[in-house]
């Protein structure tokens, strides 16, 4: 067995202040300095300053002290060196560049969000009151960090370092590999890793309770700044979830995320769901099931010269 969740991640920003800020009006809770997340996930996201927005670490669990050693192992054939306590991993990401840190434990168990009544056509279960989303009380924040996207420009060895060497399960795979989806929890994604002409972070993901959390949580920050919205809202092919992207007062890209598959089954998804040819060669895959397709503040990443020669002067690709 290898990961068996994925914990939090640390943002790297020139206004580490202003994008702390900004989620303390959207949900979060400071709860260190630099530290921000829920009463149930005290820690989501750390955020530092940097010379350039970067994804600066990943954090994520494992089962057992036996997962550390085994790990190691595996990392060491792949040539990435790491060091071990027995209960800790850290290494590097022989890529991208940024940490990597596996403790033995697991994720804070997430309260249900409770029932919540609703009328459809032959089943009518909100009788005499408003839907509770027009109850301004009732604002649901975002409930823990689902995933990130990665663009890589050696997509074999990111590939081999998050699937063979920390040991991410394939749950759907570009053509080509150019793009796989995997998982350390029973999520569809806790990361895609594509290919892409510079490393950087594409965006990181939140998941909140429900489609009309989504609307809540997006309006919100839309009410502060219109020009955030990038696309959405709509429901992806894979993985199902139901998305509104949007971009972050630090240029970071990220998505309000509710409904996606989960998986507890891998055999039954790898033999009878899993695709490992999607999209073609020589096109962007379609993204949605319905709603706005891919449209150019979605592609394009418009910092990415900055980026790339930020990167290069650390020496990384
Ligand atoms: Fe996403």
């Amino acid at each position: 067995m290898a990961l068996n969740g994925f914990l939090d991640i640390e943002l790297s920003v020139k206004n580490p202040a202003d994008l702390g800020a900004f989620w303390e009006r959207h949900g979060f809770v400071r709860t260190a300095d630099g530290v921000y997340g829920t009463t149930e996930r005290p820690t989501v996201m750390t955020i530092k300053e940097g010379d350039h927005r970067h994804l600066s670490a990943m954090h994520f669990s494992c089962a057992a002290e036996r997962d550390i050693a085994d790990t190691a192992k595996r990392l060491e054939e792949l040539g990435v060196a790491s060091r071990i306590t027995s209960t800790t991993l850290e290494c590097t990401d022989p890529v991208l560049g940024h940490s990597i840190r596996i403790d033995v434990g697991a994720p804070a168990p997430l309260k249900e969000s409770g029932p919540r009544t609703g009328n459809r056509p032959g089943e009518r279960t909100r009788w005499n009151n408003r839907a509770s989303s027009l109850d301004p009380s009732r604002r649901r924040p975002p409930r823990r960090l689902g995933h990130v996207v990665l663009g890589s420009p050696q997509i074999e060895k990111s590939t081999a370092f998050y699937f063979e060497g920390l040991g991410f399960r394939i749950s759907d795979q570009f053509v080509g590999a150019n793009g796989t989806f995997g998982r350390v929890e029973t999520d569809h994604h806790n990361l895609l890793i594509h290919r892409a002409r510079v490393g950087y972070l594409n965006h990181y993901a939140l998941e909140v309770d429900d489609f009309d959390a989504i609307g809540e949580n997006g309006t919100a920050v839309m009410k502060e700044n219109p020009e955030s919205h990038i696309i959405g809202v709509g429901r992806h092919l894979l993985g199902s979830n139901l998305f509104w992207y949007m971009r972050d007062p630090s240029g970071n890209m990220f998505e309000f995320f509710a409904d996606m598959d989960h998986i507890n089954d891998d055999e039954h998804w790898a033999n009878n769901v899993r695709r490992t040819d999607w999209g073609s060669p020589d096109a962007p895959a379609p993204v949605e099931a319905w709603g706005p397709g891919p449209n150019e503040a979605f592609i394009a990443v418009p910092d990415i010269e900055e980026i790339a020669q930020a990167r290069t002067k650390r020496g990384l690709a």
